[in-house]
């Protein structure tokens, strides 16, 4: 299943494919493929224009069965825009529509000169890796729970990015495989997340590390259970885990490809697997949405994959805390006191601050591996989402070279993060007449609050928070996981590896 990519040389005129796809400006300017078809047909494509079939507004489609002197049994053309305005969200919008249209067409497979299109700032290999990872999202489905899913009968097998220059297919190789790779790793993340609350629980998530580390050579999984947590004396994650039958897991799943001795970079992921917020219960309204709530190990999941499938030349850890957080009989009560692995002593004072709570022990529980670099990724705070909406994560850290790098990852795989402060002012928000401190920040900036509390457990590791609540998931008509930010991660993770340039 999923589509099958490659990278091709040749001129448009003479590909015998299902269909090919060529680029068309505003204002009836053609891309240089579109350009070579059009004078080959006797201006077929011109006249079109002319008459007005196309605008040539981004993502605009025109499929042409049986273009004249043309040996591709079709040709579908976008719309590209102004050819001065095309930036990386352009040609994300160009590639998504063409994906689809051909995955509706019944072409099955095509050559597509996308790659070619001048993107502002962006070189041949950038674009042969966005358009793939693209690709992949424009056709992910998630149909496990459908009888009867309307899925197209001929639906796109086979992509093959064409560029019209030899010469110009070098450096484009690990480009296409680090795409496919991301591709490969956000929809696992996306499977995960979009599967419900009664199948996703800690015990699924536990079973799909031990599949993940089956299928792949290079990864290992294994995982803890409630008595050994409670050995470790991680009494912060146990806390949340109280109120549920299902019991709790820590997931450790360690991913090699590069010297044992490398120290190895740390994704630690908040998996609660539903959120009901416990006795400090949630309105009813989108309730079925903190189902999501795992999203931050989702991404860990697809980012290791990525690593896997990628190959890339770095160590990573993956460790997930799961549980799930319900109001039963047992359940942590607002007021209550819990000794962390790490010694401190939190005031839970509402307990639908509970992802802060099970990355606590799991941050200090990560401090074993040494690692190089931890990020913990988390669908943590609301205010998040007031504070960006749904378009950049948010992102704090310890160390500014880590966030910068973090930065510019989310910049180059078009999954952007924006950073917010740390800082004592914010800090002594958390303040609790009983105990070290509570878990939540009186007061308002609860994205930065929820970040300093994490910092607390961070201890000496060089440390990021990636809060990806506005960014993970899509509410209302489109409903679903977004894969995010596995694409930032799997980049990030590329970058240290040095592994593209
Ligand atoms: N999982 C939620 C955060 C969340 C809420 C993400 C809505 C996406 C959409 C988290 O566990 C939570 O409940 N946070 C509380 C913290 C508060 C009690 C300090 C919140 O944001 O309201
Ligand atoms: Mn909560
Ligand atoms: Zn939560």
């Amino acid at each position: 299943m999923g589509v099958e990519y490659s990278i091709k040389s040749g001129d448009p005129v003479r590909q015998r494919a299902a269909c090919i796809v060529v680029g068309v400006f505003e204002r009836r300017r053609l891309s240089t493929a579109a350009a070579a078809l059009d004078k080959a047909g006797n201006g077929f494509i011109s006249k079109l224009l002319r008459r007005g079939d196309l605008e040539g507004k981004v993502g605009q489609t025109l499929m042409l069965p049986d273009a004249p002197s043309v040996r591709a049994e079709r040709v579908l053309l976008v719309g590209c825009g102004r050819e001065r305005d095309l930036d990386e969200r352009a040609f994300r919008k160009i590639v998504t529509k063409a994906a689809a249209a051909l995955d509706q067409a019944g072409a099955g497979e095509a050559a597509a000169y996308l790659p070619e299109l001048p993107v502002r700032g962006r070189d041949l290999p950038w674009r042969v890796y966005a358009a793939t990872e693209t690709t992949d999202n424009a056709l992910y489905r998630f149909t496990q729970f459908k009888s009867n899913p309307d899925t197209p009968r001929r639906p796109l097998r086979q992509m093959t990015w064409m560029v019209s220059r030899r010469r110009d297919l070098h450096g484009c190789e690990p480009a296409l495989e680090l795409g496919r790779a991301t591709g490969a790793g956000a929809a696992l993340a996306r499977d995960l997340a979009n599967t419900p609350p009664n199948v996703c629980t800690p015990d699924h998530l536990a079973e799909e590390a031990e599949r993940l580390a089956e299928r792949h050579p290079a990864i290992t999984a294994r995982s803890l259970d409630r008595r050994e947590m409670e050995e470790l004396g991680m009494h912060a994650l146990l806390a949340v885990s109280r109120g549920t039958e299902q019991p709790p897991r820590l997931i450790v799943m360690e991913y090699r490809g590069a010297d044992s001795k490398e120290p190895p970079a740390a994704l630690v992921g908040k998996g609660v697997t539903f959120d009901s917020g416990g006795i400090s219960l949630k309105p009813a309204a989108s309730m079925d949405e903190m189902k999501y709530d795992m999203c931050g190990a989702a991404s860990v999941f697809g980012a290791l994959l990525a690593c896997s499938e990628a190959r890339l030349p770095v160590n990573v850890i993956g460790v997930v805390p799961a549980v799930e957080n319900m109001p039963g009989g047992r359940a942590t009560r607002p007021g209550d006191i819990v000794t962390t692995m790490a010694g401190k002593k939190v005031e839970i004072l509402n307990t639908d601050a509970e992802g802060r709570m099970i990355l606590a022990d799991a941050l200090t529980y990560t401090e074993r591996f040494n690692p190089a670099v931890v990020i913990d990724i988390a669908t943590l705070t609301g205010a998040c989402i007031v504070a960006l909406g749904h378009h950049r994560h948010g992102l704090m850290g310890n160390q500014p070279s880590l966030v910068r790098d973090l930065l510019q990852a989310g910049r180059q795989a078009c999954d952007p993060a924006w950073e917010l402060p740390l800082g004592d002012e914010y800090d002594e928000q958390l303040k609790s007449p009983f105990a070290d401190f509570a878990n939540i920040g009186g007061g308002s900036a609860g994205t930065i609050t929820a970040g300093c509390f994490l910092q607390r457990f961070a201890g000496k590791m060089r440390w990021a928070h990636l809060d990806i609540a506005g960014t993970a998931w899509k509410s209302g008509e489109q409903k679903g996981a977004t894969g995010r930010p596995v694409p930032l991660l799997t980049r990030f993770l590329a970058n240290r590896a040095k592994w593209d340039k």
